[in-house]
């Protein structure tokens, strides 16, 4: 008798250790997220004619390259961290003078052999943080290459994605990442 009273206290033990593992273990796997009331809207702007682009989140340098350098403003990309938060990476802002052009990347391999191919240079104050993967809300940011017009071209619109191949001559390179949606933090 007193061996199986042990027996169920010892079963009963074994049992709560094993919830309250599976409690730790779904815990530790829950998404942990940057705080959205910390994001700003990702403008882009674009010279059409000669299909450039450009992102940024200071309205200061969006009046400046829209006064200055003829852009004009077209949409807001999404929602993006100034300072790494929870769960995000940086996302390098590559630029090219001589091709006019700008392409943005979380791949550090990329950054790195951009610029050391001479003709992209990074822009520290335009980096951002973002999401690697379609977590916390997020939602994929687009990225579409035009070879003949060494254009970089992002947007997080599926319409805009498509018209993009379809329309003006832009290859599909997948997502670059993921951007909270616009308007989500007031
Ligand atoms: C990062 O970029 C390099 C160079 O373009 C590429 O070879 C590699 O596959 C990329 N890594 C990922 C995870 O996309």
């Amino acid at each position: 008798m007193k061996h199986i009273l042990s027996a169920i206290f010892l079963s009963i033990v074994v049992g709560l250790a094993a919830a309250t593992n599976n409690l730790h273990t779904a815990g530790r796997s829950v998404q942990t997220c940057g705080d959205p009331d910390d994001t700003l809207p990702w403008y882009r702007v674009s010279v059409p004619s000669k299909f450039a682009y450009a992102y940024g989140t200071d309205p200061s340098w969006i009046s400046t390259v829209i006064l200055q350098d003829g852009f004009v403003l077209q949409t807001i990309l999404g929602m993006v961290f100034l300072t790494q938060e929870e769960s995000t990476v940086p996302c390098y802002f590559l630029s090219s003078d001589v091709l006019a052009d700008n392409f943005v990347t979380i791949n550090a391999t990329e950054r790195d052999a951009a610029i050391a191919g001479g003709q992209y240079f990074l822009r520290t104050d335009l980096q951002t943080y973002i999401y690697p993967t379609e977590i916390c809300g997020s939602i994929p940011m687009y990225r579409l290459y035009n070879s003949a017009k060494t254009s970089n071209f992002f947007t997080t619109s599926e319409s805009e994605r498509l018209s993009a191949i379809s329309g003006s001559g832009y290859a599909d390179l997948g997502i670059a990442g993921y951007v909270l949606p616009a308007g989500v933090a007031c």
